[in-house]
């Protein structure tokens, strides 16, 4: 069965993208605000009344799904223009998120720090998202309890109290990114001071630190593993304007295009200083990358050369430019070893590069992929955004049609990728 509003990928007349071996690129393509940064600026929305106004918003499915969500729990959400969103706190807030909405969408776990925080009491459906393995939320539950929460799950729903959270010194075993967001959300209204030790550092949590900073929340160490944040009353918090932080991993699909199908694009709105270890491992393959004001301007020029990556935590490699990162090498000269170290289970893609002639052998969590000069185009699905994403860069370096079904999770995190790519001269549709 499908979610309400996502097509049905196994319906006949269902979405697909049609890609063609396509290249050299050339011209310019603007990047957009951050999915892993909107979701959660826009679930923070829930710690104060009034009107908030995010800017930089991509147009993605993901936003609409959690305004569904906002909108059962009490926060209204318009656009009143591209890019824009308007999120109206109704004050009404209902401290529950039923499992329709929860399970479309993984970043429906950032309410639940910003409800406990808030009313005292939150009901939470156990949270859906991206099909890559098991997705624990031990360490929320864990930190939350240190602050006083008393957390019991049953049929499904986790259910937690709090008359007010306190303070607490929190070190995580590992810095995750969405345990991070929601015990800070958290500490924000707690009473006292908590640390985090260990936090995550992703340029989408220093952007929630900026967010919540203007709203009113005292944060220090911001941008560091060791976030200090004291706790303020309600009233001292008030609803602000904010422009979302550049999507880097959009940014670097544009990077992996432009190096399987070659030429050179201007990535207007990418940071570079978010993205630094990639961009020298890119120049490690062979990219010509150049900072701007504008963005990172890329040349490409022949195969890439093969590298070998790990995935880490920010500021390593993240594990979502990963399959791109395969995709490159499986049209690079010589062999590169990909390991993964934060989900394990992420590979499922590579059966479908594997079809498009790709030589590709995974064990464990690691990949060897031996370069093939040209892939070959096939029928393909996409199983998650990012290898949804991968899956159309593989299109632009495989001789013939790929045809790539199962695209509602690519809508779900890039906005407009086939106008984006046929702008710069990239042989690709919807159909
Ligand atoms: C976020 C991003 C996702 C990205 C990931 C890592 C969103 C919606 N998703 O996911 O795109 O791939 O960061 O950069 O922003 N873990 C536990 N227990 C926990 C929490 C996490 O064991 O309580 C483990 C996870 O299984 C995983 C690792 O920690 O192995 C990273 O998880 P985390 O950083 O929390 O990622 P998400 O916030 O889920």
């Amino acid at each position: 069965m499908t979610s309400p509003g996502l097509p049905d990928p196994t319906a006949p007349d269902a979405e697909c993208i049609v890609v063609r071996g396509s290249g050299p690129l050339a011209g310019t393509v603007v990047v957009p605000g951050a999915k892993n940064s909107v979701l959660k600026l826009m679930a923070t929305t829930i710690l104060c009344d009034g009107p908030f106004e995010l800017s930089n918003v991509p147009d993605i499915a993901d936003v609409s799904i959690m305004g569904d969500l906002l909108a059962a729990i009490g926060v209204e959400m318009s656009r009143p223009a591209p890019g824009e969103l308007t999120l109206v706190n109704t004050g009404v807030i209902t401290p529950v998120a039923p499992y329709e909405l929860v399970e479309r969408i993984r970043a429906s776990i950032n309410v639940l720090g910003p409800l406990l925080t808030r009313c005292g009491e939150v009901r939470l459906s156990m949270p859906g998202g991206d099909d890559f393995g098991a997705r624990p939320i031990d360490m929320h539950v864990a930190g939350l309890e240190a602050m006083g929460a008393e957390f019991k799950f049953s049929h499904g729903y986790l259910e937690a109290r709090a008359d007010r959270l306190h303070g607490a010194e929190i070190t995580f075993d590992f810095p995750s990114v969405g345990a991070t967001e929601n015990l800070m959300t958290a500490a924000v209204l707690a009473d006292g001071v908590t640390t985090i030790d260990n936090a995550a550092r992703e340029p989408e949590i220093t952007d929630l630190c900026d967010f919540l900073v203007a709203m009113g929340a005292r944060i220090d160490g911001i941008g560091t593993s060791t976030l200090t944040i004291r706790g303020v009353d309600q009233r001292d918090l008030s609803p602000v304007s904010h422009r979302t932080v550049p999507d880097r991993i959009q940014a670097a699909t544009y990077l992996a295009a432009c190096s399987v199908a070659g030429g050179s694009l201007d990535v207007v709105g990418a940071r570079a200083d978010h993205m630094t270890m990639l961009l020298e491992r890119f120049g490690d393959m062979g990219l010509q990358i150049d900072e701007n004001d504008d963005g990172i301007h890329v040349e490409a020029g022949g195969r890439p050369r093969s590298i070998d990556v790990a995935t880490l935590p920010y500021p390593g490699i993240a594990t979502d430019y990963k399959p791109l990162i395969i995709t490159m090498l499986s049209v690079a000269d010589g062999v590169g070893i990909v390991t993964e170290n934060l989900y394990p289970g992420r590979f499922r893609y590579v059966e479908e590069l594997q079809r498009l002639g790709a030589d590709v052998r995974t064990s464990g969590h690691h990949a060897v992929i031996r370069g093939v000069p040209r892939l070959s185009g096939a029928p393909v699905r996409a199983h998650d955004i990012r290898a949804g994403a991968a899956m159309v860069v593989a299109g632009l370096a495989a001789e013939g049609e790929t045809r790539i079904s199962g695209i509602h999770h690519i809508d779900r995190g890039y906005d407009d990728l086939v106008g984006r790519l046929s702008s710069v001269g990239a042989v690709i549709e919807r159909c």
